[in-house]
């Protein structure tokens, strides 16, 4: 704007700044001009279908906002257009603000919506199959073995698998240098301190804390210093039963043996016993059953005998109870000791105690 003024018969010219001169009434327009272009923004913005709504709080209605702008600049008004433009702008804050809540809503609404699809959850879908693993042979006859025991009456026992020399030889009768202690030649820890070799072990602990009536099986790891080959391996398993009472017979270790040899292998199963020694029994016996396959003819399983050798036994030795303090003159028993792998070979057929330990599941998917 140019204001040409004319003094003392001289022009000036004088460039004013626009705003300065501005009418008041300009101004009480503009301001209305102003909020409604504001409101017509912001409605705009908030219906946008990706809408930032705290964008749009910020930029309209926060401290800084352009609605805030306005109202400030109401100072230039008059005393009576005031009250006009602040209510106008109240209004215009107050559909913002609805919009804004509407809006919100529809939001949650529509990400609720979202959420809802996809954490759908078809309970009637197939599962996805997981391959299932099961009890690995060996335990599968151990518990077959435990059960048919614990059904004549027999509980189950246990002892340390890093044991004493006292227990493992010489409460069993085998004394330092007995020839027994070359065929059960062990790892040890120290020179009375070893890994059991058998689980016979079991028999003396059990007497130490139990009076009679006994009738224990105790099943477990034994170890043997023994090269890994077909038959044999320096960690192996163990179940061993004994019986302690008055008036206990070798027909009752007959009976009882019978009685599993049936269970196990079959009712039309026999036992044999061979005359054996062990230094913890007296008398003892090594213990065969018919050969289930061939029936006693002999087989490729029996190696043409008819015969199969499963397990040791016998009665309990007067010196083994003497040492548990259980009077031999009162109490007599029977002791017995099978090789778990043994039965399990014998059961299925397998030819190679390694297989067990292979983890190989095209064996193991077989059980
Ligand atoms: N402990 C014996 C071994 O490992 C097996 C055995 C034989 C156990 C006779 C017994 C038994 O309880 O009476 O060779």
């Amino acid at each position: 704007m140019r204001l040409v003024l004319i003094m003392d018969g001289r022009f000036f010219v004088a460039s004013i700044p626009p705003y300065s001169i501005e009418q008041p009434e300009r101004k009480y327009i503009k301001m209305k001009e102003k909020l409604s272009k504001i409101l017509d923004e912001a409605l705009a913005l908030v219906q946008a279908p990706d809408a930032d709504i705290e964008q749009i709080k910020i930029k309209y209605l926060g401290k800084k906002g352009e609605l805030t702008a306005v109202l400030r600049g109401m100072g230039a008004l008059s005393a009576e257009e005031r009250p006009i433009v602040g209510q106008l702008a109240n209004e215009v804050r107050a559909q913002i603000e609805a919009a804004i809540g509407e809006k919100t809503k529809q939001l949650q609404a529509k990400a609720l919506e979202e959420k809802l699809k996809a954490e759908k959850l078809d309970v009637t879908m197939p599962g996805k199959a997981l391959p299932m693993g099961h009890i690995h042979p060996l335990t599968q006859v151990q518990r077959e073995l435990e059960e048919i025991f614990i059904g004549m009456g027999f509980s189950i026992a246990e002892g340390p698998e890093v044991e004493l020399d006292y227990y493992n030889f010489q409460a069993l009768n085998i004394p330092e240098n007995h020839p027994a202690r070359d065929t059960q030649d062990t790892f040890y820890i120290s020179d009375n301190v070893l890994l059991r070799s058998q689980t016979s072990p079991v028999q003396v602990r059990t007497m130490e804390h139990q009076k009679p009536p006994i009738r224990v099986i105790s099943p477990g790891r034994v170890y043997r210093s023994d090269a890994l080959d077909a038959t044999h391996s320096p960690l192996f398993h163990q179940l061993e039963g004994l019986v302690v009472d008055k008036g206990i017979t070798m027909s009752d270790l007959k009976g009882t043996l019978e009685i599993f040899a049936k269970k196990m292998f079959g009712e039309g199963t026999k036992i044999r016993f061979r005359p054996h020694h062990f230094p913890f029994t007296e008398p003892s016996a090594e213990v065969d059953v018919s050969c289930f396959v061939c029936g006693g003819k002999g087989c490729r399983l029996c190696k043409g005998e008819g015969w199969i050798e499963i397990l040791g036994a016998g009665m309990v030795h007067p010196f083994v109870l003497s040492n548990c303090n259980i009077d031999p003159e009162e109490y007599s028993g029977f002791a017995f000791g099978m090789g778990i792998e043994r039965i399990a070979m014998t059961k299925y057929g397998v030819d190679d105690i390694r297989l067990f330990y292979e983890n190989d599941e095209r064996f193991l998917k077989q059980f």
